[in-house]
């Protein structure tokens, strides 16, 4: 008999239980593509009481067998948003477990006071994948789509010199690990604010950023075991920090990294100052770990200007993903 439950993912064995779907799922969809560990996903989660998300966890289960797992996120931007996930173990899968989970969390969102859901699929290069049609199925429209890439790092390395823009006149490149130097606090919650407004998948809502919440992120990272470079450009006349990026690894991983959260501020565009972050994290990359092998991206498909950089560095495509939404039960 099917039934889904409620998951705590403070009891390591039933996130453990919750996750193990997951790893199933992937080797099934998207074994080419660089898998998420049990120990990342384990730091990704919001600690209990976070007072800007908050994750609700549903497994399916199938006698004591784990069939489906599934979640919805919730942030403190977007009350009426939710960010829903639904994974179903390949051998158990077009037998209404996708669907039952996936009801669920609707019922779950629309009593939290969600009014609009979205999610995303992502498949290799050229490939199909089964939540496309799942989810047209159950009313969600296609929306963005996004670009997964992955950069060869020890080969990058070597062209890094070739590709530096250089500092333009009136700028100075900073780098730092972890924490960002309080002088910047205030301006990197501003560029948080920025991506948020420029990431089609949140652009109902606005995010609110102050240096008290970019704080409490990096504290959820390194509370989390996750470990991360970052590179800004800063205005020299205003002290303003400008543009930033910034790569995260996950607790036990050496040569996977992800490449996160670029951006340069509006008004300081044109000036080559993304490629000039990239370039400077990248190096930052190449001593502070060594080890790593690969980094990975995702990007807009329509973001042309993050596409001719990710190029110029070498990243190539491996996959790509579409977001789904829909108004809730309208
Ligand atoms: C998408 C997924 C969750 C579906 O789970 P499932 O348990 O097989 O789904 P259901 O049995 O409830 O399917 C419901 C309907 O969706 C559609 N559907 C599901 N899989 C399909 C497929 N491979 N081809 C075409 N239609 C499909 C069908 O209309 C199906 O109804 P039917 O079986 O009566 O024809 C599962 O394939 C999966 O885990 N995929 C990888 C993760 C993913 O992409 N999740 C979705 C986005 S978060």
């Amino acid at each position: 008999m099917l039934t889904v439950d409620a998951v705590d993912v403070t009891d390591e064995a039933a996130f453990r239980q919750w996750f193990s779907v997951r790893v199933r799922a992937h080797l099934a969809d998207a074994p080419s593509l660089p898998a998420t560990s049990f120990e990342e996903a384990r730091s990704d989660l919001p600690r209990p009481g976070d007072p800007y998300d908050r994750w609700h966890h549903l497994i399916a289960l199938d006698g004591s067998e784990p069939v489906g797992s599934a979640r919805a996120e919730l942030t403190c931007d977007n009350p009426d948003l939710a960010y829903l996930t639904v994974v179903v173990r390949p051998d158990a899968r077009r037998r209404g477990v996708g669907s039952a989970l996936l009801g669920a969390l609707e019922d779950w969102s629309a009593e939290a006071g969600c009014t609009a859901l979205i999610g995303d699929t992502m498949r290799p290069a050229g490939s199909a994948v089964p939540g496309d049609a799942f989810a047209a199925e159950h009313g969600y429209r296609a929306g963005a789509v996004s670009v997964f890439r992955l950069l060869d790092v020890p080969e990058a390395l070597t062209r890094l010199d070739a590709l530096d823009p250089g500092v333009p006149s009136g700028y100075r490149v900073v780098t730092w690990a972890e924490r960002c130097p309080s002088e910047l606090l205030e301006f990197r919650a501003a560029l948080n604010e920025e991506i948020a407004a420029d990431d089609p998948a949140t652009r109902q809502a606005v995010e609110a950023w102050d240096g008290a919440r970019v704080r409490a992120y990096e504290d959820r990272m390194i509370a989390a075991g996750r470990s991360r470079l970052c590179a800004g450009v800063v205005e020299t006349a205003s002290g303003e920090l400008v543009a930033v990026t910034w790569f995260v690894r996950p607790p036990g991983e050496r040569e996977h990294v992800k490449q996160l959260g670029t951006v340069v501020a509006r008004k300081h565009r044109g000036h080559r100052l993304g490629l000039l972050v990239k370039v400077a994290n990248l190096r930052q990359l190449g001593s502070a770990w060594p080890g790593t092998r690969v980094v990975s991206s995702w990007n807009g498909d329509l973001n042309a200007a993050m596409i001719a950089i990710n190029s110029a560095l070498g990243y190539r495509v491996a996959g790509e993903g579409t977001d789904w939404e829909k108004s809730f039960r309208s």
